[in-house]
């Protein structure tokens, strides 16, 4: 039997904000992947696309203003351009909203309703009495039911992780204005996902990939199974067949995403996507650890419900952190990809060769400034960076390139040890590992430099000297070979720098034991250079300043709900009398008809105003704060003024005394 060509996907990003390193922990060890099987011989497929629906996406929307689908598309065009300056290659990166993806999504719908696995029931639902609507997943916040968490409507988010079917969430309250949410009665389908507690149990021990995955995923489905409430009372979305007012969860037409992606690259290449979807398949799946559930229960089930084969391999890495701390926009702990990487022109394979080398890929990574920099400096700068440097230094300044004669048999055996390391640790999802073995390369080479000291046996024995260079550019090469898929930039220029004028990626890693010809070489100049400590310091103060923002922010703005702002009277008020208070420069004394009841205020506002210009102005009154003395004045209420020179709010069109602020 034929092996099935592989696929690969990646987790899906979502269009409502811009790319971070959290989303690069999925992107880049499945470039890597790719990348060395490629460079194994392997027909290798690579699939991606934005995922535009869901309701995040669409609260971002309403709140920028604009509609779900050209805040997807911005988004669209941000994560195509970053994954391309990272060197992330896909073959194609699609759109969720996109008519191929709607169309498989209908049709495998359609599937699943066919063969019974899909019912309709009433659930209780969150919905806002204020905004009039039903309140779908992240349009309504309350507290977690297993653990007591606050969450979200679809996920327990900063607790359990774990997902919420609609009307499980405690205390819920709109998102949108703060109501607290009533629960009401509505019709919604429902996939049997209880039925397939055997199958997936079956799936999860023969799937390939990362443990964490697997081991997870049974946990829960052990734990326990529900079926799956596939609907959402939205517009943005795939519609649910038959139903013009219920889309299909995101859940269900994001993943469908893996395969109308597949589609829409065969018909570009004039290919077979059934080929990779339908039987025995090598599908395999980056995600992050976030979206294990989805990924190893939800899509199994659906696929086998739908008729299609089944994913072969589930590689989920560990979460990123930062600086020790949660990944988290609102909280300031985050890594833009553009604004506080590439557009400071710090090179892609620096981060690339980070996330791969510094932790293995199943484990967290808490990312930190200093640490990256040392990673840099200490082993891609002194190891690797040095040691082609000083052979390609050394064999064109001596040799006018690479010498003549064999290279020893006893470095031919070293490259071989460290390509079936290599080769054993990628296909394992061991990046660090791989990266590990390929590093321990470039340390050999630059102990047998060191100990050899060409620079001084050229001038005793040439021939040696000539000996010892030649098999520092067979390692040279076997480096370039094998860093590919790591730093696929630097590969490149080391490989042009040894004379070859074709793409370092055309080759196998095979043809690092292939022995390097006599010849010319290029220039060398220095592959990498260091990461500066001024340069670091710069970036982790940033880091910190955004920290120490964002928790400024969320100490001054608590959220305020609809009902603790109502709590809050505010009235225009007449001002009917005003004087300064004696001995205060600051203070007037106010009497303001608030409707029917003259208050009495006293306001700092003597170096702003004078009595006359108050006088029958109407003015914005905090009514019910509570009374105070200020310089033994009673003050009963508070004048609503802005900015530093007390600008008074008042109203726009003429209002009796005492109208209701609303
Ligand atoms: N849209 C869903 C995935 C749908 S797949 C059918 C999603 N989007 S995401 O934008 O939040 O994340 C995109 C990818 O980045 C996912 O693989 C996710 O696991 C990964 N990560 C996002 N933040 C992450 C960290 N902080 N750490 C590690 N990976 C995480 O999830
Ligand atoms: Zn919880």
């Amino acid at each position: 039997m034929t092996t099935p060509p592989l696929l690969v996907t990646c987790g899906l990003p979502y269009t409502n904000g811009p790319c971070h390193l959290g989303h690069l922990r999925t992107y880049v060890p499945a470039d890597c992947y790719v990348r060395y099987m490629r460079r194994t011989g392997e027909e290798v497929v690579f699939v991606c696309g934005s995922d535009n629906h869901g309701t995040p996406i669409v609260v971002s929307a309403e709140e920028q203003g604009v509609s779900p689908r050209a805040l997807s598309e911005r988004y669209h065009v941000h994560f195509d351009e970053t994954f391309k300056r990272m060197g992330v290659r896909f073959d194609r990166f699609g759109m969720t909203d996109d008519p191929t993806d709607q169309h498989r999504t209908t049709s495998i719908v359609n599937e699943l309703v066919k063969n019974g696995y899909v019912y309709k029931q009433s659930v209780h639902q969150a919905y806002c009495t204020r905004c009039k609507r039903f309140l779908p997943d992240r349009y309504v916040e309350g507290i977690c039911p297993h653990c007591g968490t606050p969450a979200r409507g679809d996920e327990c988010d900063q607790g359990c992780g774990k997902h919420l079917e609609p009307g499980e969430i405690k205390d819920p309250v709109c998102k949108v204005c703060g109501t607290k949410a009533e629960f009401r009665d509505q019709e919604h389908y429902f996939f049997k996902l209880s039925g397939f507690k055997d199958f997936l149990l079956t799936f999860l021990d023969g799937v390939k990939g990362t443990s964490n995955a697997k081991n997870y995923a049974i946990g829960w489905i052990k734990e326990e199974l529900h079926d799956w409430c596939i609907t959402r009372t939205l517009e943005w979305g795939v519609k649910f067949p038959g139903r013009d007012d219920l889309v299909v969860y995101v859940w269900v037409d994001a993943p469908i995403g893996y395969i109308a992606f597949t589609e829409e690259w065969a018909a570009g290449a004039k290919e077979d996507w059934k080929r990779f979807w339908c039987g025995e398949n090598r599908v395999t799946h980056f995600i992050g650890g976030d979206i294990i559930y989805h990924h190893c229960i939800f899509w199994p089930a659906l696929l086998k419900a739908a008729g299609y084969g089944v994913p072969h391999a589930i590689v989920a890495s560990g979460m990123v952190k930062v600086d020790d701390h949660k990944f988290s926009k609102s909280r300031g702990y985050v890594v833009w990809t553009n604004e506080d990487y590439l557009d400071r022109g710090l090179p892609a394979d620096y981060l690339r060769y980070y996330l791969l080398a510094y932790t293995s890929h199943t484990k967290e990574l808490n990312f930190s400034w200093k640490v990256f920099g040392e990673r840099i400096n200490n082993e891609v700068v002194n190891i690797l960076g040095n040691f082609v440097y000083r052979t390609l230094f050394f064999a064109q300044k001596e040799f006018g390139g690479v010498p003549a004669g064999v290279v020893d048999p006893m470095i031919l055996q070293e490259i071989n040890k460290s390509l079936a390391t290599v080769d054993r640790l990628m296909k394992e999802y061991e990046f660090k590992g791989a990266v590990d073995a390929i590093m321990a390369l470039a340390a050999f080479g630059n102990t047998y430099i060191q100990t050899s000291a060409p620079w001084k046996l050229v001038k005793t024995d040439r021939v040696a000297a000539a000996q010892v260079i030649k098999n520092c550019i067979q390692i040279t090469q076997a480096l370039a070979l094998l860093i590919e898929p790591v730093m696929p930039e630097k590969a490149q220029a080391c490989w042009t720098m040894l004379g070859h004028d074709d793409e370092v990626g055309a080759h196998t890693v095979s043809d690092a034991v292939v022995p390097v010809t006599e010849g010319s070489i290029r220039t060398p100049s220095p592959l990498f250079t260091k990461m500066e400590e001024a340069q670091v310091a710069e970036l982790d103060a940033l880091l910190q300043k955004r920290v120490a923002e964002a928790n400024k922010k969320m100490e001054k703005t608590p959220i305020v709900s609809f009902e603790e702002f109502q709590k809050l009277e505010l009235r225009t008020g007449r001002v009917l009398a005003a004087e300064p208070v004696k001995k205060s420069n600051k203070l007037l004394k106010l009497q303001v008809d608030i409707g029917g009841e003259t208050r009495q205020i006293v306001a700092g506002m003597q170096q702003f105003y004078t009595p006359d210009e108050l006088v029958g102005r109407d003015v914005v009154v905090m009514v019910n704060l509570a009374p105070a003395k200020i310089f033994g004045i009673e003050s009963n209420g508070m004048v609503l003024a802005a900015g530093e020179a007390a600008s008074l709010l008042v109203p726009l069109k003429p209002v009796e005394p005492g109208s209701k602020i609303r």
